[in-house]
């Protein structure tokens, strides 16, 4: 599917930049109830003409890191040749360039959250597979591994031993990440099995909703002492069974401020912050999601709905910048 990026209308309205479908439709729903125009850019390939000026409105970001894994390679770089256009141009963003350079390395996520002195579990950052076991041997077990551009839990994996760690590193099952980068991380272990996932709109916190980890990181006490039973666990809010989201009904943290001055200084509005609790009760911030989902079951028992409040906020945005610009023409 090829975007037009010009539109020859003239009619503002907010632009939503993805390229995936399925995560659009929930929001699609609620631009329409609440009559916010909008468009959408599909940037897996296309043209982009320098030349040109894009068309007035408010530009929402939701390229996925994960977006090569839908064949969409270059998605992310289109992306970011479009918003380094729409800066040029002055365009309200919504998760601009910073925003996805944070996207698509958690090791530039990990570096500018502890500018803001919230802790991320201990990383070593290996390029190209051989120097993966150098990496977790420095690290020590048990250890995750993961993609340094990541998204869907891709190449999450625990090892318990060095042993289990060279036989995948040696299997087919070692999934290349697309950018060459590994990430060794120290495993947090939480005493109760769940992540929690704190969402924030335009800066303000939305929810906080906690994510059942005992699927996807539960050992088999059987097979604990030989685990090679590496177990992936990505936790996509719009693809998971229900019952493994709740939204938790009254939610405070120390560190919400943090992370909300973390958000703004990197140029994101919209995020799902993850983190985890140690058995010591230590909070390690692990991932920040800028597409992030919401799961329509947790949302259903709950009654807030994250999509009405991305509309609404997108909403508003626009009419500030129809404001300024007729302010700016004299159209008033
Ligand atoms: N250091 C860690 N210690 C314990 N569990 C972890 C750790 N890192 C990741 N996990 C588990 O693996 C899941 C996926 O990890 P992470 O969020 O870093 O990957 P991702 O590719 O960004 O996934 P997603 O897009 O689904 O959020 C986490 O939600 C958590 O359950
Ligand atoms: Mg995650």
């Amino acid at each position: 599917m090829r975007t037009n990026l010009i539109h020859t209308d003239d009619v503002s309205r907010v632009y939503v930049i993805h390229e995936n479908d399925a995560w659009v439709e929930p929001l699609r729903r609620e631009f329409e109830a609440q009559s916010i125009p909008y468009s959408e850019w599909f940037l897996d390939e296309g043209v982009l003409d320098l030349r040109a000026s894009p068309p007035q409105g408010v530009f929402y970001n939701r390229m996925s890191a994960s977006s090569h894994t839908r064949d969409h390679r270059y998605a992310a770089e289109y992306t970011g040749a479009v918003l380094a256009w729409l800066k040029r141009h002055g365009r309200t963003v919504v998760n601009g360039e910073r925003a996805l350079q944070l996207k698509i390395s958690k090791i530039a996520q990990y570096e500018a959250l502890t500018v803001f002195d919230i802790e991320t579990p201990p990383t070593i950052a290996a390029i190209r597979r051989d120097n993966i076991a150098e990496a977790a041997a420095r690290l020590g077990f048990p250890l995750i591994l993961k993609h340094n551009r990541g998204g869907k839990g891709l190449g999450v994996r625990l090892f318990l031993s060095p042993a289990a760690l060279a036989e995948h590193l040696g299997s087919p099952q070692f999934e290349e990440p697309i950018d060459g980068i590994t990430l060794i991380q120290r495993y947090i272990k939480a005493p109760e099995p769940f992540i929690t996932r704190v969402e924030f709109v335009g800066g303000r916190f939305l929810y906080a909703v906690r994510v059942d980890t005992s699927q996807g990181f539960e050992l088999c006490p059987a097979d604990a002492c030989q685990v090679d039973a590496a177990v992936s666990a990505g936790v996509c809010p719009a693809e998971a069974p229900s019952e493994k989201f709740r939204i938790v009904r009254q939610f405070d943290h120390a560190l919400i401020p943090r992370w909300q001055a973390f958000l703004a200084a990197n140029d994101i509005g919209i995020a799902g912050v993850e983190f985890i609790v140690d058995e010591r009760g230590r909070s390690f911030t692990y991932d920040i999601n800028t597409n992030t989902n919401y799961n329509p079951d947790a949302e259903a028992k709950d009654g807030r709905r994250g999509m009405g409040v991305i509309a609404d906020y997108l909403g508003r945005l626009l009419a500030r910048s129809r404001e300024q610009r007729a302010l700016r023409t004299g159209t008033r």
